[in-house]
């Protein structure tokens, strides 16, 4: 039963409902937040570990060999997360996302993928990775019906990709891994980078080089004050502005509209015909106002911004019994209350540390 104030809206009455694909939620009822927001979009955190150790994620000197993070038995089951998913598609949830951490440190992420790909109603299923791992496992992520990767890719020049990768990357194991990708057909491809003044904001017109004409898109995020370990200055932010300034300096470019209603990425084409870039500006330019997104992270917690301080543990419920209508009921509660919207309220002057108990990025997944 509902008791909280809400709005439960039928497609047809939503300005902005979803109109990506044919199997889309049309027609069927879906939770609006108290902002008027669908929950459209469920990203899955698989597990809070990663091989990398990037400085504006997990800092190298603060996760450390011996840092404890979830164990086995905390971390939700596949089954487990499969039933939440699945609960969420009936709440009206079209795109899933499976990252991490890393997510493909779980060696049956491919399994998973192959569940969630069954399920009625979802017609966006995609993975955030960095890549080192994926060309082994690229072609069967797509027979399991994974439909596209996003990598991260924050500079060619090897010494910053090795530095923003706290020494972990290989740059060739993450080329490998595209290849693999697109000759799987994991396609659009997209390559995330996260600029950083001083530090890759002079590399990023390298990076726009290599993959135009590719067919893959790349997009250039704004460095966020996420969590609360990456020592985050609004002087180490290139507002997108000034990045898309460089670039149209070099091959002009026009905007075009958004593939979705909620689409993060600001797109725009070259003019010459070699594709797409996106830009990423939640910190200049918060898209708030659309932001459909839940996360379930690891341990099974559900957060309704990435800015969160604190979530909704599932894990007991999903652990002691409780029916999928009770799980459903909580999440659709969770979504009815929901009023976030961090970075429109930071506006117009980001400050420097508004919240001190942010939860990570890995953690709640990306
Ligand atoms: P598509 O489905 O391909 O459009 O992906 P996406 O735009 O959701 O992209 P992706 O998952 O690769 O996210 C790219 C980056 O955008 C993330 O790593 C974040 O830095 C940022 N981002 C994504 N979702 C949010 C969000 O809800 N709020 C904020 N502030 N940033 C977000
Ligand atoms: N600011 C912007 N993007 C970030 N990411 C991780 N931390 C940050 C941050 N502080 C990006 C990664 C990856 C995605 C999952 O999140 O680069 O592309
Ligand atoms: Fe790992 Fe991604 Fe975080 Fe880098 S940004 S440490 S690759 S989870
Ligand atoms: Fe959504 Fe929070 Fe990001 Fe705003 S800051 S777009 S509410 S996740």
């Amino acid at each position: 039963m509902l008791t909280e104030d809400h709005v439960i809206v039928q497609n047809s009455q939503m300005t902005d409902a979803p109109t990506n694909g044919a199997n889309s939620a049309a027609g069927e009822d879906f939770v609006a937040d108290a902002l008027g927001r669908p929950l459209q979009d469920l990203r899955i955190s698989l597990l809070d570990r990663c091989n990398f150790r990037c400085p504006y994620c997990m800092p190298e000197a603060e996760y450390t060999e011996d840092y404890q993070f979830l164990s086995k038995s905390a971390r939700l089951s596949h089954d487990e997360i499969f039933r939440v998913a699945s609960i969420a598609v009936g709440l009206g949830v079209t795109k899933l996302r499976v990252t991490g951490g890393e997510p493909l440190l779980d060696k049956n992420v491919a399994s998973l993928v192959s569940r969630l790909a069954e399920l009625r109603g979802v017609d966006d299923l995609a993975l955030t990775t960095n890549g080192v791992l994926l060309a082994p496992v690229a072609q069967s992520l797509a027979d399991a019906g994974l439909q596209r990767v996003t990598v991260s890719i924050d500079s060619l020049d090897t010494e910053i990709f090795k530095a923003m990768s706290g020494n972990r990357g290989d740059l060739d194991k993450v080329f490998a891994g595209i290849e693999a990708a697109e000759r799987a057909g994991l396609s659009p491809i997209k390559i995330n980078v996260v600029v950083q003044r001083g530090v890759n904001d002079h590399t990023v017109l390298d990076v726009l080089e290599r993959f135009r004409g590719t067919g893959h898109i790349v997009r250039l995020i704004e460095f966020m004050d996420v969590g609360n370990r990456n020592g985050w200055s609004m002087d180490q932010v290139v507002p997108s502005k000034e990045t898309l300034k460089s670039v149209q300096a070099k091959w002009p470019m026009r905007a075009v509209d958004s593939n979705y209603p909620g689409e993060v990425a600001r797109r725009y084409q070259y003019l010459d015909g070699k594709g797409e870039i996106g830009f990423i500006s939640s910190v200049t330019e918060p898209f708030c106002g659309s932001c459909s997104r839940a996360r379930l992270s690891a341990d099974g917690t559900i957060y309704t911004c990435l800015f969160a301080t604190t979530g909704t543990s599932l894990r007991q419920m999903l652990r002691d019994g409780s029916g999928d209508e009770a799980i459903a009921d909580v999440l659709q509660r969770i979504w009815l209350k929901r009023k976030d919207r961090y970075s429109e309220l930071r506006q117009p002057e980001p400050v420097e540390r508004p919240l001190v108990n942010k939860i990570e990025m890995y953690r709640m997944g990306g």
